[in-house]
């Protein structure tokens, strides 16, 4: 039995995904290094408020540092203080149009600051990683569900591109050197929010994301939703020329994980790691259930009670029809299984809007009306 790891570094633990997966690995008992810039988080006074609420909610402590992974010396620095066992890559931009309108901005931040983490890890002696990828690397699907078997390169945009170029390089280091042991984690659409609702999403840069677009037009601070959709050759569809539901036309698919089981499913891969020598695997982490965006309005209308107008218009430019998981190799390989229901990522996502209305600044417990 090896022993049992200890400290966890989480790159861009002040963000969406990784301040949830903090909140689990410190349930889990492990101590956590958490480093972020802000350049899509929020902070007060260089303390990250997504990770003061995770340590009010688990009473635990994490140490945290503002470091820009660009920061080659800084992020030595740490690395020098502390003995990392293994570490969780989640910093990165994420806009798919701000990729394409400003790709050299992406393929610096995302490619030159996953370089430097895997040299200073490899400076320290610490080859074990789980990074985050997205299910943006199989471009258009050859087939459904996507097994992690499909084709991967063909990539729509260049956020996507540097997701993965970053595999690449895993997999060159992996074959190269001795002692890599990686899992690549494809994300599908991570949504919802902590059930506490005290930690959600909010990011500072500008979004477009589905979810989170629909809850400022239920909370009414955005007039309609646009549905992109309408040409479509599938089945739950809009007619674009009468703007009314038919079947023969198809709204987007998408494979909506909630952020809880994402977590869970990196602790299972950490667990995995741990166990195993395995140089590099991949897995895919969704539920491998396609929702359409009807379907998604109409649980969110339900949950929320309220409303969301919207109206139909045409593709949105490099919108992928129809995208979900097999997730067979990960509930085989990882003992892991997604838990929420569309309905409960609706929940979590409305109750920590209601409760912040404005993001992490306007915590306001009155506020809310879950019904
Ligand atoms: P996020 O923007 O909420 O979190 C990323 C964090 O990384 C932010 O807090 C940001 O400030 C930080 N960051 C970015 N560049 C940095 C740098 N150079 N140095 C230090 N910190 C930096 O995004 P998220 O949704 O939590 O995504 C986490 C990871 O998962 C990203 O790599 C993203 O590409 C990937 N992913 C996200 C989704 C999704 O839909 N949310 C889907 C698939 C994959
Ligand atoms: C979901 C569905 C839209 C907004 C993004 C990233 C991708 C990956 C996953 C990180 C689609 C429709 C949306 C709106 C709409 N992330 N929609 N009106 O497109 O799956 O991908 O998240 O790796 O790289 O691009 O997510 O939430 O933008 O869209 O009709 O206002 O909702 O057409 O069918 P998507 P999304």
């Amino acid at each position: 039995m090896r022993p049992q790891w200890q400290t966890i570094f989480v790159s861009g633990g002040a963000g969406y995904i990784g301040s949830h997966c903090i909140l689990e690995l410190l349930h889990q008992d492990y101590e956590v290094i958490a480093v972020d810039n802000f350049v899509n988080s929020v902070d007060e006074n260089g303390e990250a408020i997504s990770l003061k609420k995770v340590r009010q909610i688990t009473g635990r402590e994490v140490t945290f540092y503002q470091c820009d992974l660009l920061d080659k010396a800084k992020l030595d620095h740490i690395f020098s203080q502390h003995s990392i066992d293994c570490v969780i890559h989640f910093a990165a931009m994420k806009a798919v149009g701000e990729s394409m309108k400003n790709p050299l901005l992406y393929y610096q931040n995302n490619l030159i600051s996953a370089m430097n983490l895997l040299n200073v890890m490899k400076k320290y002696g610490c080859q074990q990683l789980i990074f985050s990828s997205s299910c943006t690397v199989y471009g258009n699907p050859k087939f459904l569900p996507i097994t992690e078997e499909h084709p991967v390169g063909d990539v729509t945009n260049v956020y996507g591109k540097t997701k993965y170029f970053v595999e690449e390089i895993l997999k060159d280091i992996s074959t190269a050197e001795e002692g890599w042991n990686i899992i690549s984690l494809r994300y599908f659409n991570p949504v919802g929010a902590h059930p506490s609702g005290l930690i959600g999403e909010d990011p500072t840069k500008p979004f477009t994301n589905l979810m989170p677009y629909m809850a400022q037009v239920a909370l009414r601070k955005k007039n309609v939703l646009t549905i992109f959709g309408g040409d479509y050759d599938t089945v739950d569809g809009t007619d674009l020329n009468k703007n009314v539901r038919t079947s023969t036309v198809i709204l987007g698919i998408r494979d909506y994980i909630h952020i809880m089981d994402l977590a869970s499913g990196h602790i299972a891969a950490l667990k995995k790691l741990q166990d195993e020598h395995l140089t590099l695997k991949v897995y895919n982490l969704g539920t491998g259930r396609g929702t359409s965006v009807l379907e998604l309005i109409h649980t969110f209308e339900e949950v929320s009670g309220k409303s969301i107008p919207y109206k139909i218009e045409g593709r949105r430019e490099g919108d992928i029809v129809s995208m979900y998981a097999n997730t067979d190799l990960a509930r085989k390989e990882l003992n892991w299984k997604t838990k929420y229901t569309l309905k409960q990522m609706c929940e979590d996502f409305w109750k920590w809007q209601c409760m912040n209305p404005n993001g992490y600044k306007s915590f306001s417990s009155e506020s809310c009306t879950v019904p």
